[in-house]
């Protein structure tokens, strides 16, 4: 069979009337012969007794018609039945040549529970029970025959609709969700509706009438260790999962299933990477935007299709969804981020750019590294330390042979405005000496560690060597054998103890008072990894690590590359569980005690850092994210992008890739780009692997070092801007990496966007991402849009355009937007100085001379300086003709000595003749106006910041 044109990424409207008009027949033809096949599957159909015959799984159903292709759900998934054990189960079989359409699938109608009693109303919602149809034949076992559908009303915007067992309190994801509501919204935005036998679940923006969710459609299925939901969707417009390398922003929906499980995993096409993300974003047809989020941690699986639709499937839990009304994008972060959380705001000085690599080898060269950096006076905050510091990398030690003397260099940089954040790996050493290794024997007297069954230690392994390794080196450079000959033994801190918060603690500060002043912690490998497989003993057969159901997760069992399902995993202080359902949650379950544990060390009420490997929903209030272990490749500088917009979905604002590539040796070329775009991620870090070669800023040579240098004083000068947006998104959930397409929603174009970024609504970063390219074509939607360079416009009032910009290697391509104002800052090689000096603002007008623009300050690192008003705001708004500062939150003491020195107003439509500031008419030195680009400047202004300005201009 020819394969179908399903694939085309929007049907097109003559395609879209021959679907429909062939699911209309399908409907009718297969309607008719599967309502006749339902009777006889499912007696209770229709209310008739269930006859005393066999269950009707062991008479196959004839085949009916074959289902139109892009309405088929996999029946069976992951199994690859023979068409005998596909109808044995109520499927039908169907074989096809389009890659991706399951050949065993759900008949039309499937239902394997149907509603019992009648709706129960509560003062948040209602609730249902279901009840599972008899003598449908079961997927995988483990049926449970009564489920409960409790749907509350949350607010106006938000639905929580939960599946569960009321016969049995089953795993349910420890993260503070907001609670139950003791009364309903008088008018949500939307309804929900259901049908009774079987049971299907539909949910509609009341407003546009658009059905959301329809779960009419494959097999609503509730077992032990197999839930499964599918649903159709209002548009093939759907966004985030994760976490994953994506190719594109917008899914692929032909047939794509994304596994989710956290995992060791470097970024490969169609792996379920480090965290778990089951979060999605679709944007309706008329470009309303709703989001859903499943709380469930257990493996899982969505599938994509092109109906669209898609199907949930994971093998643990409960089916606890929450679903977001938006309508626009950003409203749909920002509930989102409102139910688990907003993200947290870093220090300003973790803004500021980071190096790092993994093995520089010894102290002598991290200070040679650093001179370097100032050597070109290259901005430069924070500089790592990978896990070579330590001795034989076990956590809270430092090599007394290759790094002697840390310590004492970190106090010398930090003085000099660089500071320093180590890598903190979970695995705990278990070889050393009794005595020798606190950390070990402190864990194993307070009983912090994952355990079997039996209550002994269960052990895997990752990078801590054996103690006594000849030489003191691991001789082996094959992978297993030096695993098996080098690698210790490893013990897994529970994060969920108590116990293990203040043993973390104790030991995070007695590192900090006693070896390395750090400012921040860097926690990684904590999916949990291991090197081997469940544990050094295997993980025995049990129905954890062997379940029925195996979600699309790489690797052969569950435990590949971690720890076993069956270990002992608490859930709260008192309640043990398994990893099989807190495996995905130990990343997360690490990060706020790292966070409590770094700031106690440091003191002083200070905000500290944590940057996080593994995530989960609620990641960002406390954590950064790195996209992990990219290659230098120039793909992958590019997915960087799509990456960094995922994340801004997930609610975690401070993310960005390692720039110029984790593995393999960069090259100049893509190292210079890499840093360019790199300079405009919101978590900015050179850092490479073990065994390639440096790529720091300095290595290839002067003039390439000038380059970097002047892409992150651009970057200095905009921190007050991204610090602001930072807050933002901390205060209000909005994003600070954008996509085009949320702001530009109504422009269909935008819905594509990937190569091309925002900073909040304003900053449109067009990066050359393409090997030997020295011009780009780039996507300016409706402006005007002003060239960051020099103040020239690109379009006014031009209707959105591709344009092709020439695009010299030294150069980013960086637009600010009309209608904004941006406030900037007199850069310097660290934050620490680039604070106290001059402010700046670019005022980019649109049509009608307006603009408008906002500066969060505060001290930078002191905690909660929102939530405790120590914080000093200040709106700006420009009109025809003038330009007026209001201060809207003061705060004298923070903002005493600074002043604000230079002006660059764009798209001056009148020609200017005077400039009066604050009533005082400003000496014609101070200004300038170019009549050709229409860019007024002003500058050596020194108007203090804690007063209001006015200025204006005829
Ligand atoms: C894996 C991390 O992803 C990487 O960034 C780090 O360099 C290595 N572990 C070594 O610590």
């Amino acid at each position: 069979m020819e394969a179908m044109d399903y694939d085309t990424e929007k049907p097109s409207k003559s395609n879209k009337k021959a679907i429909i008009w062939s699911v209309i027949l399908t409907t009718l033809i297969v309607g008719t012969a599967c309502v006749l096949a339902t009777y006889f599957l499912h007696p209770d159909y229709g209310n008739t007794t269930p006859p005393d015959s066999e269950p009707v799984s062991k008479e196959p159903p004839t085949q009916g018609p074959p289902l139109e292709e892009i309405y088929r759900v996999e029946c069976l998934p992951g199994q690859f039945p023979s068409e005998e054990q596909c109808l044995a189960k109520g499927c039908l079989y169907g074989e096809t040549t389009v890659e991706g359409v399951p050949w065993c699938h759900f008949p039309e109608n499937y239902g394997a529970y149907r509603m019992v009693g009648s709706r129960e109303d509560r003062p948040w919602g209602f609730q249902v029970r279901l009840q599972r149809i008899e003598g449908v034949p079961s997927q995988f076992g483990g049926d449970i025959d009564s489920v409960i559908l409790a749907v509350e009303y949350q607010t106006t915007n938000r639905l929580h609709f939960k599946f569960y067992d009321p016969g049995n309190q089953r795993f349910e994801v420890p993260l503070s969700m907001p609670g139950t509501p003791e009364s309903q919204p008088s008018n949500p935005n939307y309804e929900v509706r259901m049908t009774e036998n079987p049971f299907s679940l539909r949910i509609i923006r009341k407003a546009t009438g658009t059905v959301l969710w329809d779960t009419s459609f494959g097999a609503f299925t509730f077992a032990d260790q197999f839930l499964s939901i599918s649903t159709k969707l209002p548009s093939s417009n759907v966004y985030g999962f994760g976490e994953h390398e994506h190719s594109s922003f917008r899914h692929d929906l032909n047939w794509r299933t994304w596994g989710m499980f956290s995992r060791d995993q470097p970024p490969s096409d169609g792996a379920n990477l480090y965290g778990v993300h089951p979060f999605y974003m679709s944007l309706e047809e008329d470009t309303k935007a709703h989001g859903v989020f499943l709380l469930n941690s257990n493996a899982q699986e969505v599938s994509l299709q092109p109906t669209p639709a898609l199907t949930y499937r994971t093998i643990g839990g409960v089916l606890d969804f929450y679903m977001f009304l938006g309508p626009t994008p950003e409203n749909v972060v920002q509930q989102y981020t409102e139910a688990i959380g907003r993200p947290y705001l870093p220090p300003y000085w973790a803004l500021g750019f980071q190096l790092c690599k993994y093995d520089y080898g010894d102290l002598d060269t991290v200070k040679e590294v650093v001179a370097s950096m100032r050597q070109y006076d290259i901005p430069h905050d924070i500089q790592y330390g990978d896990i070579d510091y330590m001795l034989r990398q076990l956590d809270f030690t430092v090599n007394p042979d290759t790094y002697d003397g840390l310590g004492e260099f970190v106090k010398q940089i930090k003085e000099e405005g660089t500071r320093y954040i180590i890598i903190l790996d979970p695995a705990i050493a278990a070889n050393e000496t009794t005595g020798s290794y606190p950390p070990y024997d402190e864990g194993v007297r307070d009983n912090v560690f994952l355990t079997k069954s039996n209550g002994d230690i269960m052990f895997g392994k990752v990078w801590p060597d054996y103690p006594d390794l000849p030489g003191g080196t691991c001789p082996y450079e094959e992978w297993e054998e030096a695993v098996e000959n080098c690698r210790a033994y490893a013990a897994m801190p529970d994060f969920r103890k108590p116990a293990t918060r203040e043993w973390w603690t104790r030991h995070i500060v007695d590192f900090h008072d006693n070896q390395v002043e750090f400012d921040g912690i860097w926690i990684d490998m904590n999916e949990p990894a291991s090197f081997v497989h469940g544990s050094v003993n295997g993980c025995g057969d049990n129905k954890y690590d062997n379940p029925a159901f195996k979600p699309r997760i790489w690797g052969p069992v569950l435990a590949d590359k971690t720890m076993c399902m069956n270990a002992i995993s608490y859930v709260t202080d008192s309640q043990p569980d398994l990893q099989y359902n807190m495996h995905s949650l130990y990343g997360w379950s690490q990060t706020l005690p790292s966070l409590e544990a770094a700031r106690e060390a440091v003191g002083d009420k200070k905000r500290s850092f944590v940057v996080t490997r593994s995530t989960y929903p609620g990641s960002g209030r406390y954590a950064g994210h790195w996209l992990g272990d990219n290659t230098s490749r120039w793909r992958d500088m590019g997915m960087s992008i799509i990456g960094m917009m995922d994340f801004s979905l997930f609610g975690m604002s401070y993310t960005g890739a390692d720039i110029c590539g984790f593995f393999q040796d960069t090259t100049e070329a893509l190292c210079r780009r890499w840093h360019q775009l790199g300079a405009f991620y919101p978590y900015s870090r050179n850092h490479n692997t073990i065994n390639v070669a440096p790529q720091h800023p300095a290595v290839f040579g002067e003039d390439f070092a000038l380059e970097v240098a002047d892409v992150l004083r651009i970057r200095y000068r905009l921190l007050p801007f991204l610090y602001t947006l930072m807050a933002e998104a901390h205060i209000v959930g909005s994003t600070v990496v954008r996509p085009l397409m949320h702001e530009f929603t109504s422009d269909s174009v935008t819905w594509d966007l990937d190569r091309q970024f925002l900073w909040g609504p304003s900053l449109m970063v067009s990066p050359v991402l393409d090997e030997g390219h020295v011009e780009l074509n780039m996507y300016v939607p409706k402006g005007p849009w002003y060239d960051y360079y020099t103040g020239a416009m690109v379009n006014r009032n031009v209707e959105q355009t591709w344009v092709t910009v020439p695009t010299p290697e030294d150069t980013i391509n960086l637009h600010v937007r009309g209608g904004y104002i941006i406030p900037t800052q007199q850069p310097a090689n660290s934050t620490m100085w680039s604070r106290s000096k001059p402010f700046g603002l670019i005022v980019a007008l649109d049509s009608v001379d307006y603009a408008s623009g906002n500066l969060f300050w505060d001290d930078g690192e002191t905690v909660s300086t929102y939530e405790n008003e120590e914080y000093y705001m200040v709106e700006f708004n420009a009109e025809k003709g003038s330009l007026r500062s209001t201060i809207t939150h003061p705060h004298d003491t923070l903002v005493n000595d600074l002043v604000l020195d230079d002006i660059h107003i764009w798209g001056v439509s009148d020609n200017i003749n005077t400039v009066i500031l604050n009533g005082v008419t400003l000496e014609e030195s101070k200004w300038d106006f170019d009549t050709t680009k229409r860019v007024f400047t002003l500058s050596d202004l020194n108007q203090p910041m804690k007063t209001d300005f006015i200025l204006t201009w005829t």
